[in-house]
């Protein structure tokens, strides 16, 4: 049985007082759980949010990191900063940054390297568009993301990896894979890592879906063989929302 793990990516929502508020009551509604929780606040509501949390066994990640280790680059956040500032896990190459910031696989390959160097954890997301997978691309826009995004990582490393399954079209949209789709599109991935890496990596790996999940589809994602997890967007922003999806299996 692989471990799984439930994230909430806020993107470009909560201040840092609303975000220690909602860490707080979020760490109460969910201290049961059985999953590995993370939550990923935008930079400046890392630090008050790892506060709100001390007591708590929720992760914090980030959203993204630069590819530079220190320097003249203006408005970057490094690796060392993210760590001494509580984080444990950074997402790299959501769709947003591939698609709005230009980020291409070379790049976000950079930063996955840098990360597990400092001793980060990653959450490679990948996913293709609506129009790859209407010109039935689905699974080489996924080898490409996978092989190029995880070009000169060892197989020790990949345990500090998780991939994460984000259809562009199923992000913000309310259009969620049906859960046979992202079930086949995981075991193409695990099956993409196992040539990469052989059988006892791809095994392990936690794969984890992200689009429109929500207290209403999560059961139904989460039975499915290769789904180990969730990133979710939107309704990680409420308790209401977010704690139900923890406690799927409650
Ligand atoms: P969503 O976002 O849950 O709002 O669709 C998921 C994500 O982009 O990580």
């Amino acid at each position: 049985m692989r471990n799984v793990c439930i994230a909430g990516n806020w993107k470009m929502n909560m201040t840092p007082s609303e975000g220690a508020v909602f860490a707080a009551a979020l760490a109460e509604a969910v201290k049961d759980a059985s999953v590995r929780v993370v939550v990923a606040p935008p930079f400046v509501t890392i630090g008050p949010v790892v506060s709100a949390l001390a007591d708590s066994t929720i992760e914090v990640a980030a959203q993204n990191m630069s590819d530079q280790v220190s320097g003249a680059f203006t408005g970057e956040v490094s690796a060392d900063m993210l760590k001494d500032a509580g984080v444990s896990l950074v997402i790299l190459g959501h769709s947003e940054r591939r698609a709005i910031y230009g980020e291409d696989d070379a790049f976000i390959n950079r930063k996955v390297k840098l990360a597990l160097e400092k001793d980060l954890e990653v959450i490679l997301c990948v996913g293709e568009t609506l129009e790859e997978r209407e010109a039935g691309n689905l699974e080489k826009v996924l080898q490409r993301q996978i092989t190029e995004g995880l070009k000169d990582i060892s197989a020790q490393d990949m345990a500090r990896v998780i991939v994460a399954y984000e259809p562009v079209w199923a992000i913000g949209t309310g259009k969620t894979a049906t859960p046979d789709d992202a079930n086949a599109a995981h075991a193409f991935i695990r099956s993409e890592i196992e040539k990469l890496y052989g059988k006892s990596v791809a095994e392990s790996l936690i794969i984890q879906y992200g689009g429109s999940v929500k207290p209403s589809n999560v059961k139904d994602l989460m039975a499915m063989e290769h789904i180990d997890g969730a990133l979710v967007g939107g309704a990680s922003l409420t308790v209401e929302q977010f704690a139900p999806i923890v406690r799927y299996n409650k």
